[in-house]
């Protein structure tokens, strides 16, 4: 889908699409297009913003021309996705919507599609009746486009930097990166952690442990450099002070977690 969006606003944009990578830098609307989901969580159908791995940054195309002219959500399209990808895609629209609401970029249109996907997210994995069930892949559709609708006027936060790190430098998937990451951030969002472990236990998933121990300085420090890049990732989760605390050796520390 982030392809999809790119390469519309890439047919009528000149260069390459490196040169978009950031917030407003393209110049012209794109061509019609039309997003047809057929996995659910990542928000994309809705999101503003075209993530693109590039040789030098993992960044996302953002700005008003991105979002798609149209989008079909028919859940009969996302009842065959395997169970541990159904978990791991559903769990990205759960972390979006915790990292928007722990911050200080966000608003009361917000969290108040946060607060929906996030309700919607504690039926579809963790209440009575969760499950992959027709009923709930209704509602994983609509929490990933709200979950997704929650970072319009909110950023993502400390696990998706992490994530944009791991993901450039190992080639993890986004929604899988996310939950290796998250389960680790305990400190950071409490709660949510700790609600997403009780999510994992019911669905009987385990996240690989001790990656970091594979891993010298030097990739380290690549991983690092990358997440550090994103800085209104780390404005968001800590506040206008966050230069003081997320520093490359902080960041640094926190890969050492995985
Ligand atoms: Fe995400």
């Amino acid at each position: 889908m982030d392809i999809a969006k790119a390469l519309s606003l890439m047919l009528t944009n000149e260069g390459s699409s490196t040169l978009y990578q950031g917030l407003n830098l393209v110049k012209k609307p794109g061509v019609y297009h039309l997003g047809v989901p057929t996995i659910s969580g990542t928000g994309a159908e809705v999101s503003m913003t075209a993530v693109l791995t590039g040789p030098e940054k993992k960044l996302g195309l953002k700005c008003d021309w991105t979002v798609f002219n149209q989008v079909i959500l028919d859940p009969e399209l996302i009842a065959s996705v395997p169970t541990d990808w159904w978990f791991y895609t559903g769990m990205d629209t759960y972390i979006h919507c915790i990292e928007s609401h722990n911050g200080i970029r966000n608003n009361a249109f917000s969290l108040a599609y946060g607060d929906q996907a996030l309700h919607l997210c504690r039926e579809v994995y963790l209440n009575d009746g969760a499950g992959q069930t027709e009923e709930n892949n209704d509602k994983l559709m609509v929490a990933s486009l709200m979950g997704g609708l929650s970072l319009t006027y909110s950023e993502v936060g400390v696990c998706h930097a992490l994530s944009y790190g791991l993901s450039k430098i190992h080639g993890t998937r986004h929604c899988y990166a996310n939950c290796v990451i998250f389960q680790h951030l305990e400190d950071i969002y409490p709660e949510g952690v700790g609600e997403f472990k009780r999510m994992l236990k019911k669905h009987q998933l385990e996240l690989p442990q001790h990656l970091s121990k594979e891993w010298d300085e030097d990739t380290l420090t690549k991983m690092a450099t990358v997440s550090y890049n994103l800085p209104f990732m780390w404005h968001h989760a800590f506040g206008d002070n966050y230069k003081e605390i997320a520093t490359l050796d902080y960041i640094k520390d926190l890969f050492k977690r995985l």
